[in-house]
């Protein structure tokens, strides 16, 4: 029974790794792996297989970078061909990129049973294009795979058959438990001469944040009163990279001696990093999810969140993006008001294991 697996770009690499490994234990099931190329970057993608121990794409559709439309409908051309020639019983999609529903829709359009990894999760704001992607692709898939209750709720709400949806936990937690201890063991805070709790992460992509120089100023506003207590630590997404080499942003990131510009950082690095600190500012989706099993606490630069359990249950706070109320939540988290969090049901490193069980025996019949 042969699955095909799509990675496409960086928050896929640590979702896909441990089902490529749980797959080992199901004999049935004949994995193949496909690397659409959304990202291409070494520090994008290639370390996170060598880090992670992915093994090698058994196709890569070297797709690179594009307008929507065109990157999608490259993905979709591409990937029709290798459904075409490999004939798998199911293509398995993760998370809420282009790569997923692109993929996802060559999938069912072909007649192949669709899976989705990270099913669910919504933050109802449609300006997202991962919304757009998430909500896309659940609505075709046969069998979804949640990683929190609300996720479940969500799927539940839009109709879609509960003997088709599962809450499995995080494919994501499962390898950062995996990983923790090696990262522990990374040089990264002793290269860049930082002390445990002395120093605060930042990363951010969102087009919302980083396409519009108002708003990513207003973040650098807030950064700047934040580096005069902590180093501020700061691996750059190529997105925001190129903002930041305007004229008007160079110049106040160059007024900043306490912020630290990185290129992206590997997986073991990162997770070094954010262990480490003394909180996180970010509009990533994973890192709201890292850090709430890590204890650190996160501020989330938007005003929303698809994973509403890192609020309730773990470390996560929504802060928006405006300066002043970024500043207010960052204070309150000096002031000790943060607490440590929990982890939320079934983020226990075991993830992949209960998807693969589930494949194993429903894509039999
Ligand atoms: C994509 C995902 C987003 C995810 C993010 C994680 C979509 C719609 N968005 O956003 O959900 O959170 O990945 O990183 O799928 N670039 C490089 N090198 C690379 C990849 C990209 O330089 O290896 C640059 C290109 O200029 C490109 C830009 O980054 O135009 C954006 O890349 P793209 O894949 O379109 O979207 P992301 O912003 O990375």
């Amino acid at each position: 029974m042969k699955i095909v697996n799509v990675v496409g770009a960086r928050p896929n690499f640590m979702k896909v790794a441990p089902i490529m490994a749980a797959y080992r234990g199901a004999p049935s099931i004949e994995p193949v792996l496909v690397h659409t190329g959304q990202h291409y970057d070494e520090r994008m993608s290639d370390l996170f297989f060598r880090e992670l121990g992915i093994p090698e794409p058994d196709v890569n559709l070297e797709v690179g970078s594009g307008s929507h439309a065109r990157q999608t409908a490259e993905i979709m051309v591409r990937f029709e061909e290798v459904v075409l020639a490999q004939r798998p019983a199911a293509v398995l999609v993760v998370g809420d990129v282009n790569s997923t529903i692109a993929c996802g829709l060559v999938a069912v359009k072909l007649g192949v049973k669709l899976v989705h990894v990270e099913a669910g999760l919504r933050s109802f704001d449609r300006g997202m294009p991962e919304e757009i992607n998430r909500v896309l692709t659940d609505s075709i898939s046969d069998l979804l795979f949640c990683t929190e209750q609300s996720g479940m709720d969500n799927l539940a709400r839009e109709g879609l058959a509960a003997d088709r949806c599962f809450l499995v936990g995080n494919c994501m937690v499962d390898t950062l438990l995996k990983n923790l201890e090696k990262a522990r063991q990374s040089r990264i805070l002793e290269e860049l001469r930082l002390e445990p709790r002395g120093f605060v992460v930042v990363t951010l992509h969102r087009p919302s944040n980083v396409d519009d120089e108002r708003q990513l100023g207003g973040i650098l506003d807030a950064l700047r009163e934040v580096q005069q207590d902590y180093r501020v630590v700061f691996p750059v997404h190529p997105r925001t990279r190129k903002m930041l080499e305007r004229d008007a942003l160079r110049a106040r990131v160059a007024a900043m001696p306490n912020l630290l510009l990185l290129d992206p950082a590997g997986y073991l690095d990162f997770v070094r990093l954010c262990d480490a600190a003394r909180l996180v500012l970010t509009d990533s989706g994973g890192i709201q999810e890292e850090t709430t099993i890590m204890g650190v606490p996160c501020l989330t630069l938007r005003h929303n969140t698809e994973r509403p359990v890192t609020c309730t249950v773990g470390t996560n706070q929504l802060v928006g993006n405006d300066p002043a109320r970024i500043l207010d939540a960052y204070h309150a988290v000096l002031s000790g008001a943060a607490g440590r969090g929990e982890a939320p049901p079934l983020w226990d490193g075991r993830a992949a294991e209960r998807i693969v069980a589930i494949l194993a025996e429903r894509l039999a019949s």
